[in-house]
């Protein structure tokens, strides 16, 4: 049976996900690269920490599975999104890529929209400091050097796809997080292309996410020890291939996704009127879906934060327990997730968390139940922008670290009130790549029916509790009412 290869070129890692055509596991493998922060607000990472991190697995894999060069058909990608390498005409990296994590673009970003004010329109995203245009406006005004050397612009797994084949390409996906593509039309805006002077040659040529870019080359087949006709195919936003990895392929299904941030996405058979929300809307990997989503920047990072900070010596088993034992509400103690800034539904970088309610007979365990309930309403926050647009979810997968705990599965049933599910084996974003590469070997006639094979949902469904869920709806009424009350103060704050 043949295998297909997902690399998953995350922010702190590049992590490999070998299945065979079948979707039955094989092995993974996973390299580590460190990030550069040379001043406040600043994250940039070497490309070529990437490539050397793509050596890495590939070896691990080879001592994993000792028929990989016979086997291996296909590989595709996810990728961090957002983040621009720049290359000069000799397809040579200019200077370190600039990371969707960092926020040095606050006043390219007022210039985009002083420029453009209805840039919306096209791009159907909010102009945010992550996203890729502010980066190039940024370096049209700062760097004039690197801007006078740069000949081509990509993203992160592009980079790695044209390290591979020689081709440089990117998809519809990654492509929307740029802020250059007219979303619903999937063509490069002329018009925001003009208006910031970018030259489209220096773009990536779009194409599909199950596209075939081409086969390994002689030198990189040689380098891994693999096989010149493995195919590689265009892969997508992590976002994106993550939503697919957990099935999110059609109408009807959100996914809840905690991690460092947390991220509530919608399945979008028809395109969002997100009005001046801070909706993000990007194209899916199938080629006439899309996706709508929010990012709560401090997720589980809030709850990292409070467990350093306040219980280092208990275990998170402990800690969970012991919110268990504790009312929803936490007796009236209700906390927001804002420990560094916002991003859905409030775009604001100025405000700070809060605990609000602090009462005598409060706890370590209320305050606990209170970071799980206020991370929760915080990508409700999220639901109820969509709800706003018209849309709904008869079901939510949660994954990440959010799907760990059935107290906080029960919790996210209960505030969302819907029906909660997880995957049987979460595997992230690189089992969403590997079916990219299964689809587009054409194993698969869609990567809907490739989900059937690749992605199983455990039989347990957490439905909400009535009787809690009312209590939630009372609660969430409040905590919406913490973000206008508190932020004046963060102002000040911020200024002293
Ligand atoms: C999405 C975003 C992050 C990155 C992480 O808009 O900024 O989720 O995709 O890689």
């Amino acid at each position: 049976m043949a295998y297909v290869l997902g690399l998953d070129l995350g922010t702190s890692a590049l992590k490999a996900v070998l299945m065979t055509e079948k979707g039955e596991w094989v092995a993974e493998a996973s390299s580590d690269y460190p990030f550069i922060s040379e001043k406040k607000g600043y994250s940039e990472q070497n490309p070529a920490e990437w490539v050397g991190a793509l050596h890495a697995v590939f070896e691990v894999l080879h001592q994993k599975v000792s028929n990989l060069k016979e086997k291996l058909a296909g590989i595709s990608f996810s990728g961090q999104m957002h983040s621009l390498v720049v290359m000069d005409s000799e397809m040579k990296v200019v200077r370190p890529a600039i990371l969707w994590n960092d926020v040095r673009t606050t006043e390219a970003c007022q210039f985009i929209y002083r420029t453009m004010p209805d840039i919306r329109e096209i791009t159907r995203n909010p102009v945010l400091e992550g996203f890729t245009l502010p980066k190039l406006v940024w370096l049209t005004q700062n760097e004039p050097e690197t801007w006078r050397q740069a000949a081509h612009f990509c993203l992160p797994k592009d980079y790695l796809a044209y390290i591979l084949t020689g081709e440089l390409c990117t998809d519809y996906s990654d492509a929307a997080g740029t802020l250059l593509l007219d979303v619903t039309k999937k063509v490069y805006s002329d018009e925001i292309l003009n208006a910031f002077q970018i030259p489209k040659q220096a773009l990536p040529k779009l194409v599909s996410s199950t596209t075939c870019i081409g086969a390994v080359t002689v030198t990189m087949a040689q380098k891994l020890g693999i096989k010149t006709d493995v195919k590689v195919f265009m892969g997508g936003a992590d976002n994106a291939v993550a939503a697919i990895g957990s099935g999110i392929t059609r109408p009807g299904l959100a996914l809840s996704s905690i991690g460092t941030s947390g991220v509530f996405l919608n399945f979008e058979s028809n395109v969002l009127e997100a009005g001046r929300t801070p909706l993000h809307f990007f194209n899916h990997i199938e080629d006439t879906a899309f996706y709508s989503m929010g990012v709560t920047l401090s997720a589980g990072n809030s709850l990292n934060w409070f467990k350093r900070e306040f219980a280092p010596e208990e275990s998170f088993d402990e800690l969970f327990s012991s919110a268990s034992r504790i009312p929803v509400g936490a007796l009236g103690l209700l906390f927001t997730p804002y420990i560094s800034g916002e991003r859905t539904p409030y775009t604001d970088s100025e405000i700070r968390g809060a605990f609000i309610g602090i009462d005598g007979r409060h706890t370590r365990s209320h305050f606990m139940r209170a970071v799980l309930e206020g991370i929760t309403f915080s990508l409700r926050d999220t639901f109820e922008l969509l709800k706003l647009a018209g849309r709904d979810a008869a079901e939510i997968i949660a994954v990440g670290g959010g799907a760990k705990n059935p107290l906080w599965l029960q919790m996210q049933a209960d505030i969302y009130n819907r029906n909660v599910r997880t995957l049987a084996n979460e595997q992230g974003p690189g089992v969403g790549a590997a079916m990219i590469a299964a689809t587009g070997l054409n194993y698969f006639s869609s990567l809907n029916e490739c989900a059937k094979l690749f992605v199983t949902y455990s039989d347990k469904i957490y439905t909400p509790n009535e009787e809690n869920a009312l209590a939630y709806e009372k609660i969430y009424a409040i905590y919406r009412e913490i973000y206008k009350a508190t932020k004046p103060l963060s102002m000040s704050l911020a200024k002293l």
